[in-house]
């Protein structure tokens, strides 16, 4: 089984005092043994969520990272220089990132690689939209960003990702993927992961995302192929994070 981690998506929101709230409350809090924590925080918080997390169970990520690994790239940043802020994981391939800032599927797989290069752990988001879903092409849509990444890498690299489920229609709209629907797209991509290796299927964390709160976490977490939770809005409020990390042990 799977570490389970649940792994806080800040987005744009938050700030350096709300991680430094977020650091103190986590060293105090009891969590349940063998649960991995994350939160993605902005860039400009990173330095400021990484002196407050030491010491406790919080590990730092970003959102997104640059495919170079320096240049002329006006606006953008590396994987070394989030590594250089402490930064140990990093969202690669989120829907907002495919849908508002035009990544496709090679825009995913060269950044999964940066990620890789600088050291960094990629938790790389897949996900359908509900017309896809509804067009019943949710298998083909989400296979289909797996393997446009897993057939880029080497066995190696493929060890050392996190994956994320992230069904489009449920990000962000308080409708969150029943159970059921989260653990039959999980199974699918168990089984598409032991096509490559069955102990890659076995070993590797992935995570759901969309709408997870305290109060329907528990319910997910429970599915036999859910290893943890990518959390956005629920990750900006200490007692809910708090609650959601509680109910993955
Ligand atoms: P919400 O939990 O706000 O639906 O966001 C999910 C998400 O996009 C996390 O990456």
């Amino acid at each position: 089984m799977p570490t389970p981690l649940i792994a806080g998506n800040w987005k744009m929101n938050g700030s350096r005092a709300l991680a430094e709230e977020f650091g103190r409350a986590f060293r105090d809090a009891s969590l349940p043994e063998g649960v991995a924590v994350a939160l993605m925080v902005p860039f400009p918080c990173l330095e400021a969520a990484g002196r407050a997390f030491e010491g406790g169970p919080l590990a730092l990520g970003a959102q997104t990272l640059s495919q170079h690994p320096s240049g002329a790239f006006t606006g953008e940043v590396s994987g070394e220089m989030l590594r250089e802020c402490g930064a140990r994981m990093v969202l690669v391939g989120h829907s907002e990132r495919r849908s508002l800032f035009g990544e496709d599927d090679a825009a995913v797989l060269a950044r999964v690689q940066a990620a890789l290069d600088a050291g960094l752990t990629p938790v790389l988001c897949l996900g359908e939209t509900l017309e896809e879903r509804d067009a019943g092409r949710t298998e083909a849509v989400v296979l289909g960003q797996l393997e446009a990444v897993f057939d880029g890498l080497d066995a190696a690299q493929r060890g050392q990702l996190v994956l994320a489920y992230e069904p489009v229609w449920a990000i962000g709209t308080g409708r969150t993927a029943t159970p059921e629907q989260a653990q039959a797209v999980h199974g699918a991509i168990r089984t598409c992961l032991a096509r490559y290796d069955a102990g890659l299927a076995a070993a590797m964390q992935v995570l759901y995302g969309g709408s997870m709160k305290a109060d329907n976490a528990a319910e997910l977490l429970v599915q036999p192929d859910i290893d943890g939770g990518l959390v956005g809005g629920a990750s900006l409020k200490i007692d809910e994070f708090l609650a959601i990390c509680q109910s993955a042990g």
